[in-house]
């Protein structure tokens, strides 16, 4: 359990909600109830059951004995994990460390000013995901001797200070020290990629090409690749396509001033120079880049363009999507046999918001990937259904109509210029809600929660969430308790299959309260303990509207008056012993 979690967080850093997906495709052989637990899990309570600092804002999901019901889980967990792995790329666990420098609190800061090029790797011994990477790591290291970079590795769980100082959200978390300036290493997990990434980021960055045969060898083999085409190989133009290399960690950069070669690579011989183009093999295959032959211009010109103009949604593609910088994505959600049929004006549309927009095919037949991409989104059925999601505030928009390319066009503008209205998933408005707790869906979240002429005490709660589950009982009886007091109302809602923008959660379960006559206002957030008397203190304190509990005549009379009242009971049997209850508890 927590060596998935781990592994996942690395994503939760930089793109929370799409990440669900990943991780649910990583836990494929799980229910897809079960996998929405991890996210919910990794978005109130922050990584290592508190071992690392706790930047998330609630302690909500945890008790004390997490750590240990964790230490127990992990284990099992990281076998099965495992199983999980690529078998090509996993190997048994036999290997020889010993290129691998450890660091710790006292030799930390020397070790990284002693050397210019230093990579460390932040891992947690009970982690899946550090274990597998560990003998990956430990070969790199030993390919990368004699380079001038060293391989080392910290373990956070015994590092706290240096893992919080390096903001390590998940394991294993690697960084590429330069200089002593560190930057993280994405998710790559075998040899040959770190030893890739580690080159680039230590090498020139840029590499010439001065025959057609090379030219032709580079073209054949990279499925991307940057040519520059400059006036010299060396000087300002040649530092600015190496400083751009160093920022795109995928796509090799080549400099060439050879008119024959550059030709080859499509370019115009008699262009202007500097002049740039990138080649892909796929449908839309060649991009020339028209900025300013400066860094940044060109780093942001490859990542807005290295993505193919549809991108089907799987587990080797959700990285590129999740680290792009664009954070606006446009969905087509369809069954792989009606596909064919929208993919073509999909990506009509998707050329039209290069740049701008990811444009995302989501095959909701499968299982692995597309299902729970859907499930996120709230969508059901064969589709096609397209969907706008922002990266950045994770709201979701719905188009109304047809799939045509009128109306994406028309849609995805009203998207880029925020004129469109939030989508939020919502269970179906249930027929009856008699019990004491009052059942809110998203759609009738209004109507119950924001009822000016209510005090209302909200649960949002997770069906997989244990501490919801042992609040469960007490917040039964709460409301049963406050039963008939008609300006109060005791509800709760699944917050996993109900989004509301009034209803922000941190983790589960949260627990908030919406004063009668200032529901514009933000919610309290109730953060008392978890019992009947605390909540009910809470509401006596809190309530926009003063209420009178009843209690049966047997109450003694010596109470302390402030926190609750009597009234002469005309209460059944059953009221009696529930009040009782209470009183215990007061
Ligand atoms: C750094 O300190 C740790 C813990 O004291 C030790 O195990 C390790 O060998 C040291 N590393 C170096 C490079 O001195
Ligand atoms: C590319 O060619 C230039 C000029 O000959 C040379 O200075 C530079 O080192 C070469 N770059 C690489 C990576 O070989
Ligand atoms: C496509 O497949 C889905 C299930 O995967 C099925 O429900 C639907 O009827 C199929 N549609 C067509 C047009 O074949
Ligand atoms: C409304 O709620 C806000 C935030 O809880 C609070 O600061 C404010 O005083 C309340 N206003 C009234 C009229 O109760």
């Amino acid at each position: 359990m927590t060596s998935l979690r781990c592994f996942l967080i690395l994503y939760l850093t930089s793109f929370l909600l799409l990440s669900t997906v990943i991780r649910s495709i990583t836990t494929n052989d799980e229910e897809d109830d079960e996998d929405l637990r991890f996210l919910e899990e990794i978005e109130g309570q922050s990584v290592d059951s508190g071992r690392l600092s706790d930047s998330s804002d609630s302690d909500d999901d945890q008790l004390p004995g997490e750590k240990d019901a964790d230490g127990e889980d992990s284990e099992s967990g990281s076998e099965q994990d495992l199983h999980d792995l690529d078998p090509d790329t996993y190997k048994a666990p036999v290997f020889d460390e010993k290129d691998v420098v450890i660091l710790a609190e006292g030799n930390f800061s020397d070790f990284i000013g002693n050397n210019k090029y230093v990579v460390i790797e932040f891992y947690a011994p009970w982690c899946g995901h550090s274990q597998a990477l560990a003998p990956e790591y430990a070969a790199a290291a030993t390919e990368l001797k004699g380079e001038g970079v060293v391989l080392a590795k910290v373990d956070a769980t015994e590092e706290d200070e240096l893992a919080q100082k390096y903001d390590v959200q998940g394991f294993p978390t690697v960084y590429l020290f330069v200089d002593g300036e560190h930057k993280p290493y994405p998710a790559a997990q075998n040899k040959e990629a770190i030893v890739t990434w580690i080159k680039k980021n230590i090498g020139p960055g840029v590499f010439n090409v001065t025959t057609l045969d090379d030219a032709e060898r580079i073209l054949a083999s990279q499925s991307k690749v940057v040519l520059g085409y400059l006036n010299f190989l060396v000087g300002p133009e040649s530092d600015e396509l190496a400083a751009a290399s160093k920022l795109l960690d995928d796509v090799s950069v080549y400099q060439t001033v050879d008119p024959d070669i550059a030709k080859l690579f499509h370019i115009d011989p008699q262009v202007e120079r500097p002049a740039l183009v990138l080649v892909k093999r796929e449908a839309e295959k060649i991009c020339h880049f028209d900025g300013q032959f400066v860094k940044t211009a060109i780093s942001e010109f490859v990542t807005s363009n290295k993505l193919p103009l549809v991108t089907t949604f799987n587990r080797d593609t959700a990285p590129s999507i999740f680290e792009s910088s664009i954070k606006n994505h446009l969905l087509l959600f369809a069954t792989l046999n009606i596909s064919e049929k929208f993919i073509p004006v999909f990506q009509e549309a998707a050329k039209l918001f290069k740049g701008k927009l990811i444009s995302i095919y989501v095959q909701v037949d499968n299982e692995d990937s597309g299902r729970p991409v859907a499930k996120f989104f709230g969508v059901s059925g064969d589709g096609p259904r397209i969907l706008a999601y922002s990266g950045t505030d994770a709201r979701k928009f719905a188009m109304d109509g047809d799939v045509t390319l009128h109306n994406i066009k028309a849609f995805a503008e009203d998207f880029l210029e925020d004129r469109l209205k939030p989508y939020y998933k919502s269970d179906p408005i249930p027929e009856t809600n008699e019990e004491d707790v009052k059942v809110v869906v998203a759609n009738s979240f209004d109507e119950i929660v924001l009822d000016e002429s209510k005090d209302v005490l909200l649960q949002i709660y997770a069906p997989w969430c244990g501490h919801c589950r042992s609040l469960e009982p007490i917040y039964n009886k709460l409301a049963k308790h406050l039963e008939g007091i008609d300006s109060l109302v005791i509800a709760k809602m699944d917050g996993t299959t109900n989004e509301h923008p009034r209803a922000r959660k941190s983790g589960f379960p949260t627990v908030l309260f919406f004063p009668a006559g200032n529901k514009s206002s933000d919610p309290i957030k109730v953060n008392t303990e978890r019992s009947v008397v605390a909540y009910y203190k809470f509401l006596k304190k809190h309530a926009s509207i003063p209420f009178k509990l009843k209690k049966p005549v047997s109450t003694p009379k010596d109470k302390p008056a402030s926190d609750q009242e009597t009234k002469p009971s005309d209460s059944k049997e059953s009221d009696k012993s529930s009040s009782a209850d209470m009183k215990d508890e007061l």
